[in-house]
Order: structure tokens, then C-alpha cells, then sequence
């Protein structure tokens, strides 16, 4: 465990968990690409559910205390070399166990059945037949639910003999599709069941929760801010902490959930790094001080970024770069207050670290290919003597918004679209000047504003303008010119992991390329995105 990790687990008390999170769920992940999605259908039940990598140690899960476990599907086969395991424990520990896809074929074979090569990969949707005797309600899981189903599978291989002490609790056309061992209270489909496609995906993991777990649905917003405020106060006691405040929604609702716990004791420092978009510094900081009433200091290092980044066209140095130089500044400004502090040790260092954060950046530990280094997780905590507070360490974006909006935040904060810690740097292709973030940021503000009239704003993920250097011919009244290309980039997303491009009204579109082209000195073309995420990311950089 990293030790900043270890440090929290410590902090936490015993057990390591807070209150709120205790009785939920523990998704196994080896490596799927819904595993998320699993977790947040368990959340949508108030159920609390976190994601650990597979390999996480059994204590580490026990801490929980969880009423269920579920093991995540996964590209892998089980016979590959190197498939990802979890420890054969987990399916001993007599809490209930519900494997998805790879997870069934995992139980399969641990547990001395079959796993084969399917002669037909099935992939999409199928037809399952509840066929075990006594039909759906027979079984824990498949209660309430009709003799057939339309589901969805992704699988290569399938279970052809079961373990010892299972039944098999239905078919597709080609495989095994479900099997339980009541006894041991382990469960699994072939199929995902947390995909909208399987025609009553919910009702079944319903049932896993609330019939074979008895798990209680008592995770709420409001539940877990009072759990959060009371475990943060415990743990600070005189102590005092420090914010890396960005304006953004994560590390707003962070700064805003640590405050009432702390009050002024906590200083949030808010850095300009010369990389913000259009009057962003100002506004943001009038925010947070005036309507939050947060105690935040605004630091103007624009020139220290710029003079970080000149002659730099790497994306990934760009990022180590401004990482390091934000590192530089934040502690400063931290031994600053430190020595001039009459009012108890800084100990605390806040973060909005969100769960896809997490997951995007320290999976390389994982099964999963870590895409791009996101430099608002790692870093800051491994340098620094303090402890971290990260509130929202298990949560979705969504949830973050709802624990902002109980929290009284301003609607404008809730709705704001995402915004990278490197800012334009990684919006503006190759080396950045000073010339280009003014180019930059007046297309940038064009487009939100467009969108926001078109009353887009709040139905997408993003939308923002990327400045590209390629000099292309233009004509503007009777003159020949040869300006730069602004592209524009609108995606559609639920969390950032995946992402479609929006098909944008023409007039929009229209009004965009017109205004940007008019009112921005020195671009000749505007060009519209049309690539989703896999395989472009969102970020050109
Ligand atoms: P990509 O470009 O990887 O972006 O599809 C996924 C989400 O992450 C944001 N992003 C970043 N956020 N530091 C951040 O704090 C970064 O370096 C970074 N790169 C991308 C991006 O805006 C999108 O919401």
C-alpha cells in the first residue's frame, strides 16, 4: 500500500472505515470495463459499495465489514498466464459472493469446475432461459423474475462443468448462465447484470442485495455527510488543514464538507497558474471567498508556470512540469502559513480526489492500462508532511454533485463541466506562449457561451476549444490570410471513462465557427471533433 494510503487507513481509526461506510458492498475489480458501473448500480440501491483492485488482501476487504462481495468481469481467461486472481479466500469468508462474467468463470475454476473456450464468443444480446427446477423463485437471486429473459453478455469463454455444491440456475443458447451454491451463498451470472441492456438487471441485483446480503439501504447524501463532518472532526481534533482549491466541483464540495467540520481551521490555497480560462482567477476566487465564505488564499504564479513550460511540446512533460511547479508553489505557501501560524499545527492536507481519479492513475498496479498521469492524484501527499483528507475518495462524479447540492452549494458550481489541473496548457497543442492562451481562451469562452445559449451547457460533459498548430489559408475581406485552427470538442459522457462526441445543432455549430473566426484575431478555421473516447480521450493532450 502506498503510504500516503496507509497513513489514511491508519487515521481512520479502527477498522479504517467511517461508519457510513460499513455494511456495503466490495467490488473485486479484474480490470472490466463495467466494474464502475457495478458499483454505482449497488450505490443507486443506498447501498455503499467501494472498489478494490482483485488483489486486494482480505483484511484490507474485512474492513468494510461488508455484507456482500461482488467479483467484476475482465478481459481475461482464466488460463491465461497472467489472469488476475483474488485471493480464494474471499470465497470463505461466509459473506455473500455474487461473480459477474469473469468472476463466474474465477469461482468456476478456483473451485474445481470447467472453464472452457466458448466455440461461438458471445457478445450482446441473448436469450436466457430460467431453467432450474422450481423456476425463478426457487432461487434467491432470480425471485420475482420471469422464465425468460433477454440479457446481455461479453464473454469468450464459458463454465462447462460446475464446482461442487452448484446448480446451475438457467441457459443461453450456448452456456451455463447463472449458478448458485445457496450454502456457501455464492452466486453468479455469465451475463452483466449491470448493464442496462439485460432486461431486469436491477430486480436481480435487488435481490443479491437485499435477499442474500441483507444489506440495508441506508447510504444517502445526507447520511454520509453527517458520518463524513463527524469523522473528519474526530480526526483533526485541534489540528489544522490545508486545500489545493481549484473552483472546481470535487475539490469545492471537499473543501466545503471539510469546512463545517473544521471551520476556518482549514486555508485553502488557490493557485493561478496562468493556464485558467477566461477571467476564471477572479471570479472563482469572488466565489469561494464572498458566497462560500471559505478561507481561501489566492496565489497569482502564472509567470513561474509559464517560464516552467517554455520550449516544452511533450504532453506528458507539460503535465510532470506543471505537477512539479504546482507542488513548489502549494508548499510554499504551506510553510508560509506553518511559520506564521499561532493557532496549532497544520497536520491535513485536503483533496477532491474523486474514484475515477484513483482508478485512472494508480491502475497500472492493477489489471487496468493507466491512460494518462492526472496530476491532481499522487504527488502532493508523498512530498509532505501531512496526512490526507480525501472525503470523496469512493465516489462518482454524480455523487459528488448530489453531496454538493445537500451540501447548499450554487447550482453554477454543481453543473460545471470538468476542467484538467494542467488547464489550457494541454488544450493548446505544442510549445505554450502567452499569445496562444489569449487566442485560446477567447475561442474557449466563445464556445461555452454558445453552448450555454443553445442550453446545451448542462447536458453535456464538456465543451471547450483546443487550439491547434496548423496554419491553414484563409481569405477575410479582400486579404489573404494564414492563421491558426481552433478545434472544437463537445462529449457526452457519464464519467469521463467513456465519452461521445455530441452531434451539435448546425446552427450552433454555425454560430461557433462565425464568432470565433470573427472575433478571435489570428484564427482562419474552426473544425468540429468528431471522435469519441476509446479511442480518442477527451483532452487532445
Ligand atoms: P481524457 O482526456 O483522459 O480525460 O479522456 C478524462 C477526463 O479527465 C480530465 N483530464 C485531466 N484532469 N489532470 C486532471 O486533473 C489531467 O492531467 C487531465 N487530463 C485529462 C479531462 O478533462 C476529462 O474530464
Amino acid at each position: 500500500m502506498a503510504e500516503g494510503a496507509a497513513k489514511q487507513v491508519a487515521e481512520r481509526g479502527q477498522g479504517g472505515r467511517m461508519k457510513a461506510e460499513l455494511g456495503g458492498v466490495v467490488v473485486l475489480d479484474f480490470g472490466g470495463q463495467y466494474t464502475q458501473l457495478i458499483a454505482r448500480r449497488i450505490r443507486e440501491q443506498q447501498v455503499f459499495s467501494a472498489v478494490l483492485p482483485c488483489t486486494a488482501p482480505v483484511e484490507e476487504i474485512q474492513r468494510f465489514e461488508p455484507a456482500g462481495i461482488v467479483l467484476s468481469g475482465g478481459p481475461s481467461s482464466v488460463y491465461d498466464s497472467d489472469a488476475p486472481k483474488c485471493d480464494p479466500k474471499v470465497l470463505a469468508l461466509g459473506i455473500p459472493v455474487l461473480g459477474i462474467c469473469y468472476g463466474m468463470q474465477w469461482i468456476t475454476h478456483t473451485l474445481g469446475g470447467k472453464v472452457e473456450k466458448a466455440e461461438r464468443r458471445e457478445y450482446g444480446r441473448a436469450q436466457l432461459k430460467v431453467d432450474c427446477a422450481g423456476g425463478p423463485e426457487s432461487s434467491p437471486l432470480f425471485a420475482g423474475a420471469p422464465s425468460a429473459l433477454r440479457i446481455w453478455n461479453s464473454h469468450g469463454d464459458h463454465v462447462r462443468a460446475l464446482p461442487a455444491g452448484f446448480r446451475a440456475l438457467g441457459h443461453t443458447e450456448n452456456a451455463v448462465a447463472a449458478m448458485e451454491d445457496c450454502k456457501r451463498k455464492i452466486y453468479a451470472t455469465q451475463f452483466h447484470v449491470e448493464v442496462k441492456h439485460t432486461d431486469r438487471g436491477t430486480e436481480l441485483l435487488r435481490n443479491f442485495l437485499f435477499n442474500v446480503c441483507k444489506a440495508e439501504p441506508k447510504w444517502s447524501g445526507a447520511a454520509f455527510i453527517e458520518e463524513t463532518v463527524e469523522a473528519i472532526r474526530t480526526k483533526v481534533g485541534s489540528k489544522r488543514a490545508i486545500c489545493a482549491l481549484s473552483g472546481g466541483v470535487d475539490s469545492t464540495v471537499a473543501a466545503v464538507l471539510v469546512h463545517r467540520a473544521m471551520g476556518d481551521r482549514l486555508t485553502n490555497i488557490f493557485v493561478n497558474t496562468g493556464l485558467l480560462r477566461k477571467n476564471e482567477f477572479e471570479t472563482t476566487l469572488e466565489m469561494l471567498r464572498d458566497r462560500l465564505k471559505l478561507h481561501v488564499i489566492g496565489v497569482d504564479a502564472s509567470d513561474r508556470f509559464l517560464a516552467q513550460l517554455k520550449g516544452i511540446t511533450d504532453p506528458e512533460e507539460k503535465r510532470r512540469r506543471i505537477g512539479r511547479e504546482f507542488i513548489a508553489v502549494f508548499a510554499e505557501q504551506a510553510q508560509k502559513l506553518q511559520a506564521g501560524e499561532a493557532h496549532g499545527e497544520i497536520a491535513y492536507l485536503v483533496q477532491g480526489t474523486l474514484y475515477p481519479d484513483v482508478i485512472e492513475s494508480v491502475s497500472v498496479k492493477g489489471p487496468s492500462a493507466t491512460i494518462k498521469t492526472h496530476h491532481n492524484v499522487g504527488g502532493l501527499p508523498e512530498e509532505m508532511p501531512f496526512a490526507l483528507i480525501e472525503p470523496l475518495r469512493d465516489l462518482f462524479k454524480d455523487e459528488v454533485r448530489r453531496i454538493g447540492k445537500e451540501l447548499g452549494l450554487p447550482s453554477e458550481v454543481l453543473v460545471k463541466h470538468p476542467f484538467p489541473g494542467p488547464g489550457l496548457a494541454v488544450r493548446l497543442l505544442g510549445e505554450v506562449s502567452r499569445t496562444h492562451l489569449v487566442t485560446l481562451r477567447e475561442a474557449d469562452a466563445i464556445v461555452v457561451e454558445e453552448i450555454r445559449k443553445a442550453g446545451l451547457y448542462e447536458k453535456v460533459w464538456q465543451a471547450f476549444a483546443v487550439l491547434l498548430p496548423i496554419r491553414s489559408v484563409g481569405v477575410m475581406g479582400d486579404f489573404r490570410t494564414y492563421g491558426l485552427t481552433v478545434a472544437v470538442r463537445v462529449v457526452e459522457s457519464d464519467d469521463a471513462m467513456t465519452a461521445d462526441w455530441v452531434k451539435l445543432p448546425a446552427d450552433v455549430l454555425e454560430r461557433i465557427s462565425t464568432r470565433i473566426v470573427n472575433e478571435v484575431p489570428g484564427v482562419t478555421r474552426v473544425v468540429y471533433d468528431v471522435s469519441s473516447k476509446p479511442p480518442g480521450t477527451i483532452e487532445w493532450e
